[in-house]
């Protein structure tokens, strides 16, 4: 049997980050994003994270700049990021800086098909800095890109 030293035994952190707006999930729009709401995202997470043997840091932050300083936070702490940047997204270039900064892998999520749209929703900076991208699957997206990290984060070794 070989035995592992307490960092081995430690489990990759996916920190999952939030923009704004998605405080108001399950009352919002439910027909663009459906009922769950932020707690009911959380549980997916949560879920996926036992399944996958990963830790999640899973928060949500109305402020640009709150979400910058957090993006920060993951050099050199997170294995990986999963962001829905919300409308930051499609604004932001502050928050592509930041993304770029860390130097690990992202995975941007949108609940809902922004390509199906309004045009100004077409065009996302986090993209530039994302590995990949799900939009369109509902929350499920979230579970779908924790998955996808695992698999990054396994195969980087
Ligand atoms: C969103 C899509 C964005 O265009 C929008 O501004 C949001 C939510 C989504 O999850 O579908 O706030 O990121």
């Amino acid at each position: 049997m070989t035995m592992l030293s307490g960092a081995q035994m430690k489990r990759p952190l996916i920190v999952v980050l939030n923009g704004p707006n998605l405080n108001m999930l399950g009352l919002r729009q439910p027909d663009i994003y459906g009922h769950a709401t932020l707690d009911d995202v959380e549980q997916v997470c949560i879920q996926a994270a036992e399944r996958l043997d990963v830790a999640i840091d899973f928060r949500q932050t109305n402020g640009e700049g709150e979400l910058v300083s957090w993006v920060q936070e993951c050099r050199g702490r997170a294995s990986g990021v999963v962001i829905n940047p919300a409308a930051y997204g499609h604004t932001s270039i502050a928050l592509l800086d930041a993304l770029h900064a860390i130097e690990c892998p992202v995975i941007e999520v949108h609940i809902s098909n922004i390509h199906r749209r309004e045009a100004f929703r077409h065009h996302s900076y986090v993209s530039q800095a994302a590995c990949g991208v799900i939009c369109g699957l509902g929350v499920r997206g979230y579970a779908h890109a924790l998955q996808a990290m695992a698999d990054i984060i396994e195969d980087e070794g």
